[in-house]
């Protein structure tokens, strides 16, 4: 058959991870919601691609039905077409095939896990699994499965504590995804423990352990090797990722106050600073983008790629770019959210007229000679921000006071040790 008639897509992540499974015969058939665009030919075959545009496998459409977007959604036994690359603890993966070859003669529990045990689940865990020889953990590590652990910690964590229950146990993650029905959810939960063994009915205790950032949290009630992973993940505020980014017009002051805040924290000596200024940004990162749209939305994209790395690694970084529009600003929130990292917008809100008195570089009267097109403020938008987390005008006012101000703010919110702990 010529390939070229058969159309290709790239599923979502939470789709990607049930053809996994249905590659290794756990789920019998995958649903993917193409758009209007992918016409399935009268073979009914569609090839399923990863985020590269590789092809992955093939889907035999069994079933189609239209969604309310305006697109279909296509279901179907899948066919590899090549190997996959499996991702972190690929030694630890098994099919249920390859599994019942380890278990020849046993008889096994599986229970699938998706949060942190704690010592009263493993208590509970240890008296249904009696009549076992062997338990097979399933650590869930499909799209949004894993509450309050990232999936290779949970992997970890579930690995730590296997010599704590009876038996023989052996640990599977199964990249299951958390779909928004929770019955739905725990259909396929049953689908997937009934695959690896007998499924274990048992809920587990409400981690108390949540998002990122969100407060303080006790490990009490964890087994010892458990809480030392949670608190791996959950560093204090003072010691994970933050973003400071400012935004404001040329000539607001927004860089003599970055600035001046790296140097405060310098002076203090407990964090680390990357700071990712306009024209340094502008020389080493962006070179050769200009002020359109679309080139400030690609520079300041870029600096918040950037400074999610930083925060990724527990660093702090302070951007200070224009950033004229809102829905850029909320991008850059978004990846360094997803980084784990603190984000706080801060808006210096020095008023046009008083950027255009200092005018130090000289542009803004260029920029009303129309020497400058498209110059913020003059003859391009800038979008305040509705959602900045402090809100700041440098007219009349001492840089240090003003620096220092930002830096309380930073450490009411605990992003700094408070002075004397
Ligand atoms: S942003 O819009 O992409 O965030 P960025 O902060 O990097 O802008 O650069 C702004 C600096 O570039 C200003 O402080 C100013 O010195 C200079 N500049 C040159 N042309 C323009 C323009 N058309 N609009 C705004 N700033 C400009």
């Amino acid at each position: 058959m010529d390939n070229t008639d058969v159309p290709q897509w790239a599923p979502s992540p939470a789709e990607y991870d049930d053809l996994a499974l249905a590659l290794d015969g756990v789920l019998p058939d995958v649903s993917v919601a193409v758009p209007d665009d992918i016409t399935v030919p009268p073979s009914g075959l569609v090839d399923l691609t990863d985020v590269e545009g590789t092809p992955v496998a093939r889907l035999t459409v069994a079933s189609c039905r239209e969604t309310a977007a305006g697109g279909q959604v296509i279901t179907g036994s899948v066919a590899p077409l090549a190997p996959r690359e499996d991702g972190v603890f690929r030694h630890l993966h098994r099919t249920p095939d390859d599994l019942r070859d380890v278990l020849t003669g046993s008889k096994a529990a599986a229970f699938p896990v998706d949060a942190p045990l704690s010592t009263a689940d493993l208590a509970r865990l240890a008296e249904s699994v009696t009549a076992y020889d062997t338990t097979v953990l399933l650590p869930l590590v499909g799209h949004g499965s894993s509450r309050s652990l990232s999936p290779p910690a949970l992997v970890r964590a579930t690995t730590a504590v296997a010599a704590l229950l009876p038996g023989r146990v052996l640990v599977v993650p199964v990249p299951l995804a958390r779909r928004d029905d929770a019955d739905d959810d725990a259909r396929r939960r049953r689908l997937v423990a009934a695959a690896y063994g007998e499924p274990v009915a048992l809920a587990l205790d409400e981690p108390r352990v949540l998002a990122p950032g969100e407060g303080a949290y006790t490990l009490d009630g964890y087994p010892d090797r458990i809480a030392a992973i949670i608190a791996a993940e959950h560093p204090p505020l003072h010691e994970r990722g933050l973003v400071v980014f400012f935004t404001g017009l040329s000539g607001s002051g927004k860089s003599t106050v970055a600035r001046r805040l790296r140097d405060l924290i310098l002076e203090r000596g407990d964090r680390t600073v990357t700071l990712l200024d306009g024209d340094v940004v502008r020389r080493m990162l962006s070179a050769g983008l200009g002020f359109s749209r679309a080139d400030r939305e690609a520079n300041v994209a870029r600096i918040g790629f950037v400074a999610a790395e930083v925060a990724r690694h527990g660093g702090l970084a302070i951007c200070a770019p224009i950033a004229p529009y809102a829905a850029t600003r909320a991008e850059v929130r978004r990846t360094v959210g997803d980084a784990g990292g603190g984000f706080v917008l801060v808006h210096v809100a020095t008023p046009l007229e008083e950027c255009e008195r200092r005018d130090r570089k000289g542009l803004y009267a260029q920029a009303r000679a129309g020497l400058i097109k498209e110059f913020t403020g003059i003859s391009d938008p800038y979008e305040a921000p509705t959602d900045p987390d402090l809100v700041l005008d440098t007219t009349g006012t001492e840089i240090d006071a003003v620096a220092t101000s930002v830096l309380d703010l930073l450490t009411t919110r605990g992003w700094f040790r408070p002075p004397g702990a």
